[in-house]
């Protein structure tokens, strides 16, 4: 299977996505915000640096995001992966090409998530995670944990990401707003960019992933 590159809005489900790419396909699932809250669990200096940043919804230096990638790419060489959450700037896009052309496997396709700024937000505002990677929405009935507050999964207590709100979403928004535009153009020109509208049921859009893989 091809290499897949997942940009979207906040909430859009690039996670989501991204474990049933890895559960049914054997996809190596590579979350870049995961690598940076690892950092910042870990109380790295690195994690110290960055950790009031993504509170705010900012965005991480760019050079410091594609030293944590190229890490991740070279410790899972060979196996076909899945990138939750980056590019974020055109600047990254640009200097992941050059990183592919180090590593010599330039193959990939990029699938935008499209999901409206309403939705997105209604998405943060009831989202809750657990520590094993799964994520529920307390607003929607289907989303919503069998115990309240605890993970289906595991038992564990579920937990909300400390930027999912309101203040932090507009930032991580208008990160969508300033830099999506030139990265989505960047993958068009390369004839690399499919457009899956994701205001759907999972399944539905986990379908036309796969297609958008398959068919390219
Ligand atoms: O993708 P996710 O929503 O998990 O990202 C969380 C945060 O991590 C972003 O809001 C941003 O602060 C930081 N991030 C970044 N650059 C990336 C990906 C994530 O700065 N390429
Ligand atoms: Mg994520």
């Amino acid at each position: 299977m091809r290499n897949v590159i997942l940009i979207a809005p906040p909430a859009a489900g690039k996670g989501t996505q991204s474990e049933l790419l890895k559960k049914e396909y054997g996809y190596e699932h590579i979350s870049m915000g995961d690598l940076l809250r690892q950092e910042i669990a870990a109380k790295t200096p690195v994690g110290l640096k960055i950790a009031g940043i993504i509170e705010s919804g900012a965005l991480v230096d760019d050079d410091l995001t594609i030293t944590l990638l190229k890490n991740k790419l070279q410790e899972i060489k060979g196996k076909h992966y899945c990138l939750d959450g980056f590019p974020r700037t055109i600047y990254q896009a640009q200097e992941f090409d050059k990183v592919l052309g180090e590593l010599g496997n330039e193959d990939y396709v990029v699938l935008y998530l499209d999901l409206n700024e309403d939705v997105a937000y209604k998405r943060i505002a009831g989202r809750l995670i657990c520590s094993c990677g799964k994520s529920y929405n307390i607003f929607e009935e289907n989303l919503k944990p069998k115990v309240a507050g605890i993970c289906d999964n595991c038992g564990k207590e579920l937990v909300k990401r400390s930027d999912d709100n309101a203040e932090s979403f507009k930032t991580r928004y208008q990160v969508v707003l300033d830099n999506f535009g030139p990265i989505k153009e960047y993958y068009a020109q390369k004839g690399k960019l499919k457009i899956i509208d994701v205001d759907r049921d999972v399944d539905l859009i986990f379908h036309d992933i796969i297609e958008g893989i398959k068919n390219d």
